[in-house]
């Protein structure tokens, strides 16, 4: 039997500009790595160590994301084993837009799951997962946690069933992410946005969101480009940002497939064709904030299609 399980749970990018709540994508990198350790000399799940957070996330479980996580998963078994020790080793920036909390709550219900034998599907841990992200941001959604554990491109029809369906990854489509360092918390962000939508906002959204899942499943580039709009959110979250607009023009010129708000932001996201476009577009969107003297960091790369998987 194995004492012990390290797992990578990949960044995400919620909402794809015109699916919010329901759309995202799972990044090569950054990740969490967490590992899930047996400990006979324990009843109870413990975080014994966690990294990367400079002291800042709750050790307690009922307060720690991961914690909460995988904490439901074990009473949902029933579990009363010998305990388990969590290490949380965090690897990508907190209030980015990228998913790290998801990424967390997401590595841990894995580790545990893979730990006590792995006869759970993905689809099993979903509901966990996505508890761990409502108790950092408060809302019940998984635009982060399914595609952080499924991987590739992910649509969630209804957040509350957790009806979630996997969309086809074009093979040449690749993203470009940047992350100006500064903090949005997503509880924040979610609660400056307005409780309604106008009708001819409401349409003009379902058209693109409708068009982008079909250039999904026919390659098509240019389509994909034409539906990267997000009429609804991102104007309300973008004098959040400093210089998203002038990100976004560059971006455009330079012949990204479209480019909007990673989940809550600050971070930023491109649609590009190719590893090489999608690098050098993250390069250039970075030299914006350079200018400016905020610092950066850039991602790029494919999307990753296997979502949270086992290291170690
Ligand atoms: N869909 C969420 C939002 C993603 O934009 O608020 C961030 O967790």
């Amino acid at each position: 039997m194995i004492d012990s399980v390290k797992v990578f749970a990949p960044a995400s990018v919620a909402n794809l500009a015109c699916g919010f709540d329901i759309l995202g994508l799972a990044l090569e990198a950054p990740g969490d790595e967490i590992i899930a350790r047996f400990n006979p000399e324990s009843k109870e799940l413990k975080i014994v160590s966690i990294t990367g957070d400079e002291g800042r996330l709750p050790r307690d479980i009922e307060s720690n994301t991961a914690g909460f996580a995988a904490h439901q998963f074990l009473n949902s078994i029933n579990y009363n084993g010998v305990g388990i020790d969590l290490e949380i080793h965090k690897k990508m920036p907190f209030g980015s837009g990228l998913g790290s909390s998801a990424a967390s709550a997401v590595g841990a219900v894995f580790a545990v799951s893979q730990l006590l034998g792995g006869q759970w599907t993905k689809n099993d841990l979903l509901p966990f997962a996505v508890l761990g992200e409502q108790q950092a941001d408060g809302a019940y959604h998984a635009d982060n946690v399914a595609p952080s554990l499924f991987g590739g491109i992910v649509l969630i029809r209804d957040n509350h069933s957790l009806d979630v369906m996997q969309l086809p990854v074009p093979d040449d489509l690749t993203v470009a992410v940047i992350h100006p360092q500064i903090e949005i918390l997503t509880k924040e962000a979610r609660s400056i946005l307005a409780s309604t939508v106008p009708l001819r906002d409401h349409i003009v959204q379902s058209g693109h969101l409708g068009s982008f899942i079909v250039g999904l499943y026919t390659n098509d580039f240019e389509r994909i480009h034409k539906s990267v709009v997000d009429v609804v959110i991102e104007p309300q979250r973008a004098r959040q940002i400093p210089h998203f607009y002038t990100v976004k023009s560059i971006v455009e010129k330079l012949g990204a497939l479209g480019c909007s708000i990673s989940g809550s932001g600050p971070s930023i996201f491109a649609f590009c064709r190719g590893v090489d476009q999608a690098g050098f577009i993250a390069e250039r969107m970075g030299d914006v904030y350079g200018a400016h003297g905020i610092a950066v960091d850039i991602f790029s790369g494919k999307i990753n299609t296997q979502g949270v998987q086992t290291i170690e």
